[in-house]
């Protein structure tokens, strides 16, 4: 019997950028377009999932067809990723998570004033939220997919990957999607290349395209992982 390799899984993607707010009127956000969370969530679908999408800001509407949970900053797309990941086999983080928020709020718009010193900022850390999901998912002994993806610009010596390892071992995640990015790639654009490397070891996968396409060669990948790999 011919079965859709999603049907009967459900799939939560983050998608766009996290808001940072430092008054009622102004934040600290960041270039992520969410067209490749979106092109996942589309891709998700049609593959058969039922699909929950963590949308934070995205210059692109949500695709029909699937749940959307919006939040603002990275502690609202963290309540809604670890409420989410209850009832999740997959969970892809493809939403740009601010590392920083302002440490203080202000509560009115922030003034402009000759009399004053010019104002600082005070940033602190967001919580990984990547890493929590792996946490919570091997701490209750589930089975869950986990997904992560990294934007990486190496340092002009071709060592994208030996980072990209690095950092798919320290998050924990079951696959990372390697975006290498420079400074006009990318962000907002239409099309994509990607490696996806794998905790358990197997040869990294070369994808490229529209990120309709990369979405397919990332979804496949997780079915194969899923229904071939996985207990
Ligand atoms: O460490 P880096 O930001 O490069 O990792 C990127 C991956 O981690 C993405 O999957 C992103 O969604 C996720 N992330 C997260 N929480 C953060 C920062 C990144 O889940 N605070």
């Amino acid at each position: 019997d011919y079965q859709l390799p999603l049907a009967g899984r459900t799939v939560t993607i983050s998608a766009g950028g996290t808001r940072e707010p430092l008054d009622p009127v102004r934040f600290l956000g960041n270039r992520s377009s969410g067209k490749q969370g979106v092109a996942l969530a589309v891709a998700a679908r049609n593959a058969g999932a039922s699909v929950r999408l963590l949308a934070a800001h995205m210059e692109v509407p949500p695709p029909a067809g699937v749940e959307v949970v919006t939040v603002e900053t990275a502690l609202q797309l963290r309540e809604a990723a670890l409420a989410a990941a209850a009832d999740s086999d997959v969970i892809i983080m493809a939403a740009a998570v601010a590392d920083f928020r302002p440490a203080e709020i202000s509560d009115t718009k922030i003034k402009k004033r000759d009399d004053t010193a010019d104002p600082v900022i005070t940033l602190v850390r967001n919580p990984d939220i990547l890493q929590e999901l792996v946490e919570l998912r091997d701490g209750a002994q589930r089975t869950q997919l986990i997904v992560g993806f990294a934007a990486e610009t190496g340092d002009g010596q071709g060592d994208v990957l030996a980072y990209a390892e690095a950092k798919l071992r320290r998050k924990g995640c079951d696959l990372l999607v390697v975006n290498h990015v420079g400074t006009d790639k990318v962000f907002g654009q239409d099309s994509n290349s990607v490696v996806i490397l794998a905790r358990s070891g197997s040869e990294p996968q070369l994808a490229s395209g529209t990120k309709s396409e990369v979405s397919g060669a990332v979804i496949t990948r997780i079915g194969f992982e899923l229904n071939h790999v996985s207990p």
